[in-house]
């Protein structure tokens, strides 16, 4: 699909569908809505009075045989409220959108821009919209639904462009097709993504991007003493691997780089302290944090983004055998600290405990680890915003900036010490799980042992990575690619 810009008024834009944005609250005897009602004779009031159509975010009207423009089919979309129409509202309207239009048999697809925020913003959200509105999740279908692919979409306005507006057309494209990457590989199940398999498709994006990369196994994981890793992949025939994606593109190369951190658990089954059966196939979905870590590394590559970052994934398979860790085992975590496993289901931050302690070997100047970690912070937040811990104000502003910018969306949960005493153990220095009271804190108090005084950010995105029950998308959602890369823009801007 070819996203462009065009200058031109809407009318004469050749087309196969054109999409005019309407607001629920705007007074239809302006332009451009005027020149529309006058072309089809009060129609879009007409419908708007008898209640079928409110305008609402995405309820879109199709015009067969638009009389007086361009284009063969007129889509007015409902835009909601004008004040509320900004960079996110755009990126929503334009993503449901195409995904209501992509299977149409229409080619060439144009929209008119109506948004009053600024140019480039309008122009980077459009288009990342528009791409995450294209996804198609169709891999394993023997013979595809779709009666045509959009080809070509235009991005139609009054304005003059500059080259400013064209490198966030790129930026906008960029990250789009980079969530669609980690949606792709999130949706991969267990039998197709295991760590081997996560790690060759680490390294085929690596080489394909121009990013470094390492692939531990699990001799060399032995060597550093990663032991957390190991004993969680110790259940399942497939070998753990540790994989290590740098981008070192910062003007003064010696710059501390930023270190990203993905939960890499390709199923959780539970270990022998098993899941249910009832909804275990989501497991597969406990990658999620590795591929937008991955994803992520991809946008700031193609982005040339002159900073240096390093993408670390602990790569693992959760499964019950007669090699598995037990309930009660103690294990030595590469950082020396002892951890006693009560339940071999809180195996997220095991890995994790191994990857942030060789995070800090790396002398960062912050650490952001994302994970799908807790059952507990769906049940805190839901399905619309992560959960954030951070130890520093100075990296939590510069965080919630990024996030600001890309429109996904956190909140913050504490870390008192109080929390960290559900976490002592009586024979080790540590153990796994505390009682199921505040069960997203006292994960993130576990990380937080590993980190030290690295500023660092955790993002419990265990509700975040699917779309939630009635959403129109479905499937995963790459969450958090867009304000990773965010943030590594803005530190380069810095
Ligand atoms: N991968 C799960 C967390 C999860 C739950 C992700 C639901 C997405 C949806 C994690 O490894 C896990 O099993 N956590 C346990 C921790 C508990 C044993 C302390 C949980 O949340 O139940
Ligand atoms: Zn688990
Ligand atoms: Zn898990």
């Amino acid at each position: 699909m070819k996203v462009s810009l065009l200058q031109s008024s809407w009318e004469s834009v050749e087309c196969d569908a054109l999409i005019v944005p309407i607001f629920e609250d705007e007074i239809l005897d302006q332009p451009p809505v005027s020149r529309i009602e006058e072309l089809l004779q009060g129609l879009v009031a007409e419908i708007k009075d008898s209640g079928e159509w409110k305008a609402k975010p995405g309820q879109l009207i199709t015009i067969h045989r638009p009389r007086g423009i361009q284009a063969r089919r007129l889509i007015v979309a409902g835009a909601g409220k004008q004040a509320d129409f900004d960079a996110e509202a755009v990126r929503r309207l334009m993503m449901t959108a195409m995904h209501q239009l992509k299977d149409r048999g229409f080619r060439k697809i144009a929209a008119y821009r109506r948004s009053r925020i600024g140019l480039e913003s309008a122009v980077q959200s459009a288009v990342e919209g528009l791409v995450l509105g294209s996804h198609q999740l169709d891999e394993y279908k023997t013979e595809s639904k779709a009666t045509g692919f959009v080809g070509e979409v235009l991005l139609v306005t009054d304005e003059s462009l500059t080259e400013d507006s064209e490198a966030a057309l790129r930026r906008g494209e960029t990250l789009g097709r980079a969530v669609n990457i980690a949606r792709t590989l999130v949706n991969e199940p267990g039998n197709r993504v295991n760590p081997s398999q996560l790690a060759e498709k680490a390294r085929q994006m690596a080489e394909k991007y121009d990013v470094q990369v390492e692939i531990l196994d699990e001799r060399q994981m032995e060597e550093k003493g990663m032991h957390s890793v190991l004993a969680v992949a110790r259940g399942s025939d497939e070998p753990a691997r540790f994989i290590i994606l740098s981008h070192m593109r910062a003007p003064q190369t010696d710059q501390p780089p930023l270190v990203f951190v993905g939960k890499g658990v390709t199923f959780d089954s539970g270990g022998l302290s098993l899941k249910s059966a009832s909804g275990m196939e989501d497991m597969k979905a406990d990658k999620a944090g590795a591929c937008s870590v991955l994803a992520a590394m991809q946008a700031i590559a193609q982005l040339q983004v002159p900073v240096n970052v390093i993408g670390l994934i602990p790569a693992v398979e959760n499964l019950p055998s007669g090699r598995a860790q037990r309930p009660g085992d103690v294990i030595r975590s590469m950082s020396g600290k002892t951890i006693e496993v009560l339940d071999t289901d809180a195996e997220g931050r095991l890995i994790l405990a191994d990857a942030l302690h060789y995070a800090r070997t790396l002398n960062p100047r912050m650490i952001v680890d994302l994970a799908t970690l807790t059952g507990a912070c769906v049940v805190a937040l839901g399905h619309f915003r992560a959960g954030l811990f951070c130890n520093n104000e100075q990296l939590y502003g510069q965080f919630i900036q990024a996030a600001g910018r890309s429109g996904e969306r956190f909140w913050r949960l504490p870390l008192d010490t109080d929390y960290r005493k559900e976490l002592d153990s009586q024979i080790a220095d540590i153990k796994n799980v505390g009682s199921k009271a505040g069960g997203a804190i006292t994960a993130a108090k576990f990380l937080q042992e590993f980190v030290g005084e690295t500023p660092w950010c955790h993002v419990d995105m265990a509700g975040t990575d699917s779309f939630a029950e009635g959403e129109e998308l479905k499937g995963p959602t790459g969450f958090g690619v867009r304000t990773l890369a965010e943030l590594a823009m803005s530190i380069a801007d810095s």
